[in-house]
């Protein structure tokens, strides 16, 4: 179960330099907006979007609940390594699903890395389901 300490609350444009250094730490790949601009920018346009499980003042659980009106998409679901196994990305998880409920999404989506087994079984409890018929195509926008 999660610890009573622990809060979940959307995140505010000055946690953007202790949320890139949570992901740093905690979660798994990268992004091309991964920098201060790019979660400001996230906030800028939806600032419930962005999900953080705080201890006091140190972030120890995030994920991205994005809604653009069509799709309900999550990224960066991580959880700091001494924060695992109490249930936090489950907390993570029903937050997120709350607000794309709220806001009539209709499935949330994740994108999960092949290799990686533990995100798999995290998914899985919480009730998402592996497609196989997809592949992601990506076009980076230069300069
Ligand atoms: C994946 C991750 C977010 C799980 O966070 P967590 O808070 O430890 O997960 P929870 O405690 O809510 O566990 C939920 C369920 O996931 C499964 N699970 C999570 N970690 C697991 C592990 N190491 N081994 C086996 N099952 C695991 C279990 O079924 C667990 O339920 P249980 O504890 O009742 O058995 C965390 O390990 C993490 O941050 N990993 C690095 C970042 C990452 O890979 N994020 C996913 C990107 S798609």
């Amino acid at each position: 179960m999660i610890d009573t300490d622990v809060e979940i609350r959307p995140a505010v444009p000055s946690d953007a330099e202790s949320v890139l250094a949570f992901w740093r730490e905690s979660a798994e790949g990268t992004s091309i907006s991964d920098d201060v601009d790019g979660v400001r920018r996230l906030l800028d346009r939806d600032p419930e979007a962005l999900i953080l499980a705080v201890d006091g003042d140190r972030i120890v659980g995030s994920v991205i609940a994005g809604w653009d009106g069509w799709r309900a998409s999550l990224y960066r679901l991580a959880v700091l390594p001494s924060y695992r196994r109490r249930g936090l990305s489950k907390a993570l998880l029903k937050a997120a699903e709350d607000r794309f409920a709220a806001l009539g999404g209709r499935r949330a989506d994740a994108m999960v890395l092949e290799a990686n087994e533990r995100a798999h079984r995290a998914w899985e409890t919480a009730g998402y389901e592996r497609q196989e018929q997809w592949r992601r195509w990506v076009k980076p926008f230069s300069g």
